[in-house]
């Protein structure tokens, strides 16, 4: 894609939204002036190294470095760039609203002017604009503008996201800065949607909370497919084939993670709280995700009895494939359990044990999935990397002490699983007993 010279502009916070939004409006042929607080990544990105794992980001960034500055200078953007994207953090507070302390400290950086707009990316609560604006009038800048430009990427594919959206979602007060954001976007082949800014704030929380009200659900399926026989993998294609159902998001599994889903759906119930209405079907989201995480101890418990000197591997630990993403992950809450249940916890991950070892403490932490199964008393699958899929099974159950496989994803074949000598527990499907190899049953 590209590409005629095209408006300049800033983006501040150089994070997962930030640095993706930062390289595809370069692809689009901007200049765009990145700044962010943190210097070590600021210095990192000025020599080259990208802060974290994402598929063809790092090509994009290359490809065009002379449209890419990075800076920890927020008068740098000001200066060339009058549309000022935000994707700083807006993590969950102890009460789980969401934190508006960096976007705060953004608004509070703006200098007074009639140039500049901020254009929001990160997540913020419905009402967020109103209260910025608000505090640009307070402070005698009321001519800034603001608009709404909700972020729906997704870790992974983030690249392929920017550049192929299913939608862009601009709110905006009508004035130039609205147009300005579309004109932007407009060599993407994307409807896009043109609204108020309240309405552009809540369709996406209201879209990361559908998507997590569909994997709860499919979850509790799951659950009652465990006690009724049935496969919630074929439950799901049927379901799925329904046009007004369709099939993402119904994967059954050990919970949603990562660093939007718990946050944002957290964050519009407490929005819809302090508004005073009790979003009863969120808490039950929240809840079903929580539980779901912890199903993996009672289905080890089964088979293991007692935890207690057992050791356990974990294949895969980022909250999902394609990233090494660790906020909020599966494996965070499984590995604590298992520690206090008294088991041994050995884990690999392809991409994400640098962030893993962040967060995961007294875990053996090893270089590959071979090494990973060695010796172990079970094996939890728990996030869907591409190369569990060649996984040798019949080598993995050779390498073991014990026999049992916990598929979280439902991610290998319960057949080839059994057949290798594993058995297998999916979620939501029945299990499949370790059958012995032709060798053994002849003896
Ligand atoms: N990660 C995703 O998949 C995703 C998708 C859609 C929307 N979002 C939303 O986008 C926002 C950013 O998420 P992220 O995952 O990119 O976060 P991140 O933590 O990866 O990056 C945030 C960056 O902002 C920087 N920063 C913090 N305060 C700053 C300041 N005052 N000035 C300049 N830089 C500052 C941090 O140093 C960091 O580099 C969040 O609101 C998130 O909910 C994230």
């Amino acid at each position: 894609m590209s590409t005629h010279a095209r408006e300049p502009i800033g983006v501040i916070g150089t994070g997962y939204v930030g640095l993706v939004t930062a390289a595809g409006f370069a692809e689009l042929g901007s200049d765009v002036y990145c700044i962010d607080i943190d210097a070590a990544k600021i210095q990192g990105l000025n020599e080259g190294r990208i802060p974290i794992w994402e598929p063809g980001l790092a090509d994009l960034v290359e490809r065009h470095r002379d449209r890419l500055h990075f800076s920890t200078d927020l008068s740098d953007a000001l200066e060339h760039a009058r549309l000022l994207f935000v994707a700083v953090g807006t993590p969950p507070t102890y009460s789980g609203d969401a934190d508006l302390s960096a976007i705060e400290a953004v608004v509070a950086a703006m200098p007074a002017s009639d140039r500049h707009a901020l254009v929001m990316k990160s997540t913020v609560p419905c009402g967020t604009g109103d209260s910025i604006k608000r505090t640009f009038r307070e402070q005698g800048k009321e001519g800034f503008r603001y608009v709404s430009c909700p972020e729906f990427l997704k870790e992974g594919s983030a690249v392929k996201d920017f550049l192929q959206p299913d939608r862009v979602v601009i709110g905006d007060d009508g004035d130039w800065a609205g147009e300005a954001v579309a004109e932007l976007y407009s060599p993407l082949d994307a409807p896009v949607v043109r609204t108020d800014i309240k309405s552009a704030e809540m369709v996406k929380l209201a879209s990361n909370a559908f998507l997590a009200t569909k994997i709860s659900f499919i979850n509790e399926i799951a659950n009652v497919c465990e006690e009724t026989g049935a496969d919630v993998v074929e439950v799901a294609r049927g379901m799925g084939l329904d046009d007004r159902i369709g099939p993402k998001f119904l994967q059954a599994g050990i919970g949603y993670g990562g660093s939007c889903f718990p946050k944002d759906v957290s964050a519009l119930k407490q929005l819809a709280g302090n508004s005073g209405y009790h979003f009863q079907l969120l808490n039950a989201v929240i809840e079903v995700n929580e539980l779901q995480k912890r199903r993996v101890m009672s289905k080890l418990q089964k088979h293991l009895g007692s935890l207690v000197g057992k050791e356990v591997a974990l294949l895969g630990l980022a909250f999902k494939p394609n990233t090494d993403d660790m906020r909020e992950a599966s494996s965070l809450v499984l590995s604590a359990r298992l520690q206090a249940a008294g088991a041994k916890v050995r884990a690999y991950d392809p991409v994400a044990e640098a962030e893993a070892r962040k967060l995961l403490q007294g875990v053996d932490f090893v270089a590959s999935a071979e090494a990973a199964v060695e010796g172990a008393d079970a094996v939890v699958l728990v996030t869907e990397w591409p190369e569990f899929a060649e996984l040798d099974l019949r080598a993995v159950a050779e390498s073991m002490r014990g026999t049992l496989l916990i598929d979280g994803r439902n991610f290998l074949d319960p057949e080839a699983a059994a057949a290798a000598g594993l058995a297998y527990e999916g979620v939501g499907r029945p299990s499949v007993a370790a059958r012995p190899s032709i060798a053994e049953a002849a003896v």
